[in-house]
Formats: structure tokens, C-alpha cells, sequence
């Protein structure tokens, strides 16, 4: 393996964390060894469930410096952009099912100064976005079906996790590779082998009794599987 997974990239999705305390959740993250938080925002119509807006992005950006990585689960999706980005999101996902217009709404996100990313769900090819790389600074993988934590992660998605990967690397451009859904240190190793720079862990982090022994555990299984 080339990959430099001491250059692994953790992001915590809050969606698992306990919601009277996400103030302290964020904290307790950040100080576990976090390096970007992951907020899904969810409208129980492009997904079954509901969950939060641009408010409690806006609520949490003070509290931190680190990228807060915004995973937008609703359709449409462009009427919101702004509301994200003057709320504070670092970065900006969306599913190309979103909406008709996919290369118009990473363009969007890019005017709005924010990094754009596309999110592909576990049936959604990677040809959906091959032409629209130019347009994306991160590629997120679901390995799990969007709208619940603590699903089982789905293997069928290694090898399109591979696949995107030598897309990007076909870019030459340094764009993130994101997979989330059911990350563990169980499932971390096979997913950095497939080419992944950025786990995202809901349930893997903040079920966990000790969130610093959960980011360390998920760090040391990808360091195995690099030194394999
Ligand atoms: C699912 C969300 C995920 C979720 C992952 O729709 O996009 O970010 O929080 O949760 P776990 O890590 O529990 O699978
Ligand atoms: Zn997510």
C-alpha cells in the first residue's frame, strides 16, 4: 500500500452523539482526536428521516475550528445551499439524486466559497459523476443506505471505493475520498486498502464508552492494513 494513512482523515458524524449535549459531544470529539466533524442533515423526504438544519450548524461553528463536514440528506437541496454556508459548513455534500442538476449545484457550492462534495449512494454508479470531477473536492461512498446510524456496512461497495479511486487519481487533484456507513476498526482496514482518505464513524465513536480509544482503534486498524 502507498497511501499515507498517517494523513487518515476521522470525522465523527454527530447524527449517534446524544442531542441535549452536543455542545459537549463536539467538544469531547475534537479533544478524542477528531479532525473534522460530519453533520448529516436529513428532511424525511429524501430519506426517512428527519433531523437538523442550517440552525444547529450555525449553534455548533463557534464552538470549533474544525471542518464541519455537511452531508445534506434532502431534496431539493440548492434553496439551502446558502443557508449552510453562511451557517458555517466548511463542506458541502450532496446526493446527484438530489436534484436534476447536479454540475449546477457543486457550482453553487464552489461560488458560495465552500468545498463541494458528491455522495453516492450503494446503487448509484460511479459514471453518475465522472463528469463533474472537476467540479468536486470530495467523494463521499455510502456503505450503508442514508437516513439511520448503526446500519451494517456493505461490502459491495469496495469495489467502488477502488474504482473512484483511480478515477481521482486520474485527476491528478488531491479530492477526498469519504466513505460512510458502518466504519469500525472491523471494517476501516478493507475500506483504506480500497483507497479511502476520510472514514466517517457515528456509531463506532460515540457508542463507545471512551471516544479517544474509538478514534485511536479505528486509526491503528487503518496503520495495520497500510503496513500490510
Ligand atoms: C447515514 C449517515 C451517516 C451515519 C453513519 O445516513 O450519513 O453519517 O451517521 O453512522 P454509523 O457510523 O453508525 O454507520
Ligand atoms: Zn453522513
Amino acid at each position: 500500500m502507498t497511501r499515507q494513512n498517517n494523513n487518515l482523515i476521522i470525522a465523527p458524524s454527530l447524527l449517534a452523539a446524544n442531542f441535549a449535549r452536543l455542545g459537549e459531544e463536539l467538544a469531547a470529539v475534537e479533544a478524542a482526536g477528531a479532525d473534522w466533524l460530519h453533520l448529516d442533515v436529513m428532511d424525511g423526504h429524501f430519506v426517512p428521516n428527519i433531523t437538523f438544519g442550517p440552525l444547529v450548524v450555525k449553534a455548533l461553528r463557534p464552538l470549533t475550528n474544525m471542518p464541519l463536514d455537511v452531508h445534506l440528506m434532502i431534496a431539493p437541496a440548492d434553496p439551502y445551499l446558502a443557508a449552510f454556508a453562511q451557517a458555517g459548513a466548511d463542506h458541502i455534500s450532496v446526493h446527484p439524486e438530489s436534484g436534476p442538476h447536479l454540475h449546477r449545484t457543486l457550482q453553487a457550492i464552489r461560488g458560495l466559497g465552500k468545498k463541494a462534495g458528491v455522495v453516492l449512494n450503494p446503487a448509484t454508479p460511479v459514471d453518475s459523476i465522472a463528469h463533474v470531477l472537476d467540479l468536486a473536492d470530495l467523494i463521499m461512498v455510502m456503505t450503508v443506505n442514508p437516513g439511520f446510524g448503526g446500519q451494517a456496512f456493505i461490502a459491495s461497495q469496495l469495489t467502488k471505493i477502488a474504482a473512484l479511486r483511480r478515477m481521482i487519481d486520474e485527476t491528478g487533484r488531491d479530492i477526498v475520498l469519504q466513505i460512510d456507513g458502518g466504519i469500525t476498526a472491523q471494517t476501516a482496514p478493507a475500506v483504506l486498502a480500497a483507497g479511502a482518505t476520510c472514514l466517517i464513524a457515528g456509531t463506532a465513536v460515540f457508542a463507545a464508552p471512551d471516544y479517544a480509544a474509538a478514534i485511536t482503534a479505528i486509526r491503528d486498524a487503518a496503520a495495520a492494513a497500510d503496513a500490510g
